[in-house]
C-alpha cells in the first residue's frame, strides 16, 4: 500500500468532494494518484478496508468488463458504501452476479430495447414542451431541478413502468435517500422496502387491469411462473430508483456545463447525429455516477501489471477514468466534437452496463436542444458557488437551480 494514497483518501468514505472552486471536475487528489500510480491501494473505513483504486481508463475498462470480479455488495472485500450492508434482494440485481443478475435482467431487456426506446420519444417530446412552457409560464427566477430536470425523467420513468406519477414525491424522497451516501444501512433498506411494498400492491392491481408498461409485463412473466410477485416489486422499486436521480442529474448538470461553455452551444442544436455525439461528451465530461463503481475478485487476475488476489475489492472512479489524458485528448477540457467521446464508461462497461442507457440517451438527445432552442437567453440566476452540488449523493448533481430566461 503507498503511504501517500492512505494518506489522501477520505477515511469515513471513499466519496471524495468535488473541488468547490470547479464543481464539475473530479476531485483532484485522484489524478494525483493516477499520475504516481493507476492502480493502488488505498485505505478507507478508518483502514478496515484497503481496495485498490483503478484510476485508468483502459485498466477500468478491464476491471469492468472481467469475469474475474463480482458485483455481489455482501461478498468479503467488497468496498461498500454503508456499514452493516445487507444483500440487497434479487430484483435489485445491479448487487447480483450471473446467473442471478443475468436471469433478472433477463426480464426488462425487451422493455428497454432501442427500437421500444425510439418509440416513447414522441411522448417524451411532448412532455418537454408541456413543461418548459409551464415553467416559462411563471415568474423567474425559479428552481429547474423542480420544475423541469426532475419532473421530466420522474414522469417519463412512470409512464414506462406504469406507476402513477401523483406518487412522485414519495418515489423522489425514496430515491435521494437511496443514493445519499451517508445513508444508514437501516434508512437505505427502508426505503428500497418502501419502494417495493408500493410496487407490490400496484403488480397486483395490474393482474386486473393490465396495460402496455413494465409492470404489467413483468406481472405476466410471475404468472408463468419465470419470477415471484416479490421479484416484480423489487424490479420495479430498482427501475424507479435508477430512473430518477441519474437523468435528472444530467439534464441539470448538463444545462449548467453548457451555460459555462456557450461558445459550444451550437452542438446541441444540430442534427441528430451531432447532438447524440455532443450528448456523449457530456456524459463523459460529467460522469455523474461519482461514488466509484465497486467489484471484488473472486480470482487472482492481473490488470495493468498489478495482481489482485480473489477477495481483494476495486473502487473504480468512472469519473477521473473518463478524464484520463492516456485516452481521451485534453481530457479535462469539454469538446462536443471529441472523436472517441463515445468510448466513455459513463454507463459502466460489462455485464452490468446501464440498462437504461437508450432511455437516459433519449431523454438528453430531446430535452437539451429543446432547453437551449426555447431558451436562448437561459441563466444560472445565482452565482456559481451559491449552487448547492450533491456532494453527499453517490449520483453527482445539484440539489436546485435558480435560472432565469
Ligand atoms: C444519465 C443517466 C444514467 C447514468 C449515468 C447511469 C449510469 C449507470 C452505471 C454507471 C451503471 C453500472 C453500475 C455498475 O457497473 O456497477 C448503471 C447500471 C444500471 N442502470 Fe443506469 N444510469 C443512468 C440512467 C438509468 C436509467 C434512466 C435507468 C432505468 C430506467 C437505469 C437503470 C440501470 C440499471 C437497471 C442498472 C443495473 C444494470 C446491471 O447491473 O446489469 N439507469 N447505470
Amino acid at each position: 500500500m503507498t503511504g501517500s494514497a492512505e494518506g489522501k483518501v477520505a477515511p469515513l468514505s471513499y466519496v471524495l468532494d468535488r473541488p468547490a472552486n470547479a464543481p464539475l471536475d473530479p476531485p483532484p487528489v485522484y489524478a494525483e494518484l493516477r499520475e504516481e500510480s493507476p492502480i493502488t491501494r488505498v485505505s478507507i473505513w478508518e483502514g478496515r478496508l484497503s481496495p485498490w483504486l483503478v484510476t485508468h481508463w483502459a485498466d477500468a475498462r478491464a476491471v469492468l468488463g472481467s469475469p474475474s470480479f463480482s458485483s455481489d455488495i455482501i461478498r468479503p472485500g467488497m468496498p461498500y458504501y454503508r456499514e452493516g450492508t445487507a444483500q440487497a434482494p434479487r430484483g435489485f440485481f445491479g448487487s447480483h452476479d450471473d446467473p442471478v443478475h443475468a436471469m433478472m435482467r433477463g426480464t426488462l431487456t425487451r422493455n428497454f430495447m432501442i427500437k421500444r426506446i425510439n418509440e416513447m420519444r414522441p411522448g417524451i417530446a411532448r412532455l418537454t414542451d408541456e413543461l418548459l412552457t409551464e415553467m416559462t409560464g411563471l415568474n423567474g427566477p425559479v428552481d429547474f431541478v423542480q420544475h423541469f430536470s426532475l419532473p421530466l425523467p420522474s414522469l417519463v420513468i412512470c409512464e414506462l413502468l406504469g406507476v402513477p406519477y401523483e406518487k412522485h414525491a414519495f418515489f423522489q424522497e425514496q430515491s435521494r435517500i437511496l443514493v445519499g451516501y451517508k445513508t444508514t444501512a437501516e434508512d437505505h433498506a427502508r426505503a428500497r422496502q418502501a419502494l417495493a411494498a408500493y410496487l407490490l400492491q400496484l403488480v397486483r392491481a395490474k393482474r386486473d387491469t393490465p396495460g402496455d408498461d413494465v409492470i404489467s409485463s413483468l406481472a405476466a412473466q410471475a404468472d408463468s411462473g419465470v419470477i415471484s410477485d416479490q421479484d416484480v416489486a423489487d424490479l420495479g422499486a430498482f427501475l424507479l430508483f435508477a430512473g430518477h436521480e441519474t437523468t435528472a442529474n444530467m439534464i441539470a448538470l448538463s444545462t449548467i456545463t453548457l451555460l459555462q461553455h456557450p461558445d459550444q452551444i451550437p452542438g446541441v442544436l444540430g442534427g441528430p447525429d451531432q447532438v447524440a455525439h455532443a450528448v456523449e461528451e457530456l456524459l463523459r465530461y460529467l460522469s455523474i455516477v461519482h461514488g466509484g463503481l465497486r467489484r471484488v475478485a473472486v480470482e487472482d487476475v492481473t490488470i495493468g501489471g498489478v495482481t489482485i488476489r480473489a477477495g481483494e475489492g476495486v473502487i473504480i472512479p468512472i469519473h477521473i477514468a473518463n478524464r484520463d489524458p492516456e485516452f481521451f485528448t485534453a481530457a479535462d477540457d469539454l469538446d462536443l466534437e471529441r472523436a472517441n467521446a463515445r468510448q466513455h464508461l459513463a454507463f459502466g462497461y460489462g455485464i452490468h452496463q446501464c440498462l437504461g442507457q437508450p432511455l437516459a440517451r433519449a431523454e438528453l438527445q430531446i430535452v437539451l436542444p429543446e432547453i437551449f432552442r426555447r431558451l436562448p437567453d437561459l441563466k444560472v440566476a445565482v452565482p456559481m458557488e451559491e449552487i448547492a452540488f450533491k456532494q453527499d449523493s453517490v449520483v453527482y448533481g445539484v440539489h436546485e437551480l435558480p435560472v432565469s430566461w
